[in-house]
């Protein structure tokens, strides 16, 4: 039985990343996964989880299965950080959610409930977006469309194409949405483009689906959350995908939640009913570690403080490598490369071809996917002028 099955080719992400990991080059330079590192190139455990773990195993008394919807200390305190402690679909308990392995299982589960809901629904992707997208909702049976959204030629967000693509985004249609970070460009909405976007749902219909899964990395936890609030504000439907994996480091740990934000309270409690299940058919249950150590940082008074100052200095860290990396290429390349300062987050297309992406791989050592996507975080003091330099001789 199995002879009939086919190698298949490797993750354009996961595969690059292994690739780099077993490339013998002394200077070679890993900038594929998204994985926050710090200058000593090592990806940290932040502090406060350290202290959360500290503490949760001198207390832990049980392995026992959390409850299906998962850790309810975790969901409350998640949908706080992402939709404001102040937000009024919260105060009027039209929320629910379940704690889910990382933000794949958010997205998994959120497609799960627009497949029981509108059965082939189509749901509308960014032109990029990030690869695992479609055949993670795909997998369920959702259509999908494309809406342009980032204009290589200017390194910016095409806005007037995204929202002419989006006039045909019909009632009952989903629209995914980066919250902020857009992976893989890293060109994100303005507030006001948010603003449209609402607009627009009101008028047409569709639901968004907000993947939150960077939130903290972009402007700041508030900042980067602000379109997502917008919306929730504004529309009585938002589905939100949040992960943990970035803002609190708990990659291994499958960390995240979705989030139902419902016209009424009854269709929250449904909609939990219905992802409950979904759940328990696709993983059964949620898996418990990182969302308990979540669960106390984030609803600690000296943890949570903590966790903010170290996930700002992340975030400060990363727009100075974006100055400090447009600064490299310019010198060494000549050209503007200000777009790099002007992008959100981890993500940034160079604008290189795959060929050229190739050259750098084979001839450098420098790794980056085809599209030319680079993960900010791998630059540091040691590599910059190296990549710099690696870039200018593709170029
Ligand atoms: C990435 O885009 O590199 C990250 O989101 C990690 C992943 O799972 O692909």
């Amino acid at each position: 039985m199995f002879q009939s099955l086919q190698q298949l080719p490797a993750d354009p992400i996961l595969g690059l990343s292994a690739a780099c990991r077993a490339d013998p080059n002394p200077h070679k330079v890993d900038l594929t996964i998204g994985i926050y590192m710090d200058e000593q190139g090592l990806c940290p455990v932040f502090e406060a989880v350290q202290l959360a773990q500290r503490a949760m195993v001198t207390e832990e008394s049980t392995k026992a299965y959390l409850p299906a919807a998962g850790d309810e200390r975790f969901n409350v305190a998640i949908q706080q950080l992402t939709l404001g402690a102040n937000s009024r679909a919260l105060a009027e308990g039209r929320v629910s959610s379940i704690t889910t392995p990382g933000g794949c299982g958010a997205l998994r589960i959120g497609a799960e409930i627009i497949q029981a809901a509108a059965p082939g629904a189509s749901v509308w992707v960014s032109d990029p977006t990030w690869p695992v997208h479609i055949p993670l909702l795909g997998s369920v049976g959702l259509q999908f469309r494309q809406y342009r959204y980032y204009a290589p030629a200017t390194h910016s967000v095409n806005f007037d194409a995204m929202t002419e693509d989006l006039k045909n985004a019909a009632a009952g249609d989903i629209v995914l949405l980066h919250g902020c970070c857009h992976n893989p460009c890293g060109a994100d909405l303005s507030l006001a483009q948010w603003g449209v976007i609402a607009d627009m749902a009101e008028r047409q219909g569709f639901t968004p689906f907000v993947d939150l899964a960077y939130q903290g990395l972009g402007d700041g936890l508030e900042a980067d959350a602000a379109g997502l609030r917008l919306l929730v504000e504004r529309l009585p439907e938002v589905i939100v995908a949040a992960s943990c994996s970035k803002n609190l480091g708990l990659y291994r740990e499958r960390t995240g939640a979705t989030i139902f934000i419902c016209e009424e309270q009854a269709n929250a409690r449904a909609l939990l009913s219905q992802a409950l299940v979904a759940a328990r058919r696709v993983y059964s249950m949620p898996p418990a570690h990182g969302a308990l150590l979540a669960g106390r940082v984030l609803t600690d008074a000296r943890l949570g403080e903590l966790w903010r100052t170290e996930l700002d200095a992340m975030c400060q860290r990363i727009n100075g490598l974006r100055r400090s990396l447009r600064q490299a290429l310019e010198a060494q390349c000549g050209g503007n490369f200000a777009f790099i300062e002007r992008e959100k987050g981890m993500f940034s297309f160079l604008g290189l071809s795959a060929e050229q992406a190739l050259r750098l791989r084979q001839e450098h050592g420098v790794y980056m996917l085809d599209s030319s996507r680079i993960n900010v975080a791998g630059v540091n003091a040691r590599n910059i002028d190296y990549i710099a330099a690696s870039v200018a001789k593709v170029l």
